[in-house]
């Protein structure tokens, strides 16, 4: 197929066509979750990691909210989350849109495993 040609050149080219504009990110980029959503029929959740990160500091959900500084440590689930629990502390129509917009969290593309989106792995404390 012509097209499995150009694209293991394609995935060489993308993160150099990203770093002129993605640079100051380029620690941590979107976190993609998948350990449970798909199974259950909904497509992956992309969580904007640094929307957040210049809004709120770190602990407010490393600490505060539970939330591992790992990609895919935490068993997420929507009950927890309609109930106030991780994105949900946030999440509930007063601080931020609630979780009835179903398709402003589950924006992934179906079949991407959970991991850091945009860029392969961090500098952080992320990579244990
Ligand atoms: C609004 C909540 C929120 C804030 C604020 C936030 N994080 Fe995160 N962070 C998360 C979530 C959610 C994950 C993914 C956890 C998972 O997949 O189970 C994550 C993952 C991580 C990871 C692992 C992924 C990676 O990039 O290697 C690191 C490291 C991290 N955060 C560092 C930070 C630092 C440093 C700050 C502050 C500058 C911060 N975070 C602020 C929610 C937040
Ligand atoms: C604020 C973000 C957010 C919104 C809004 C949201 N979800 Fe989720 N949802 C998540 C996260 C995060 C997970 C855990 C993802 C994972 O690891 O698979 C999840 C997981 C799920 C799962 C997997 C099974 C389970 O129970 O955990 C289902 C089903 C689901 N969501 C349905 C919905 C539906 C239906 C809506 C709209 C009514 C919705 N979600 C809105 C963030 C959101
Ligand atoms: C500490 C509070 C907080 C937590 C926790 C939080 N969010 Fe948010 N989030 C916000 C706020 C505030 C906004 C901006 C809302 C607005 O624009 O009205 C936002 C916006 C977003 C957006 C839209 C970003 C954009 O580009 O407009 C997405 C997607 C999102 N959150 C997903 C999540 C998911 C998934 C989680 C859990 C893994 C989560 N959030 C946890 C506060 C939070």
């Amino acid at each position: 197929m012509p097209r499995q040609r150009w694209s293991p050149a394609l995935w060489l080219a993308l993160p150099l066509l990203c770093m002129p504009w993605t640079t100051p990110f380029a620690e941590y980029g979107d976190v993609l979750l998948n350990n449970r959503a798909q199974q259950a029929g909904m497509p992956p959740v992309v969580f904007p990691h640094w929307f957040h990160r210049i809004r709120y500091r770190c602990k407010v959900c490393h600490s505060e909210l539970g939330f591992e500084m790992r990609a895919g440590a935490n068993v997420v689930t929507m009950n927890d989350i309609v109930q106030g629990k991780f994105c949900g502390a946030c999440h509930n129509g007063q601080i931020a849109w609630a979780t009835e917009n179903c398709g402003l969290c589950h924006t992934g593309r179906a079949g991407l495993p959970t991991r850091i989106f945009g860029s392969h792995e961090t500098l952080g404390p992320g990579r244990w």
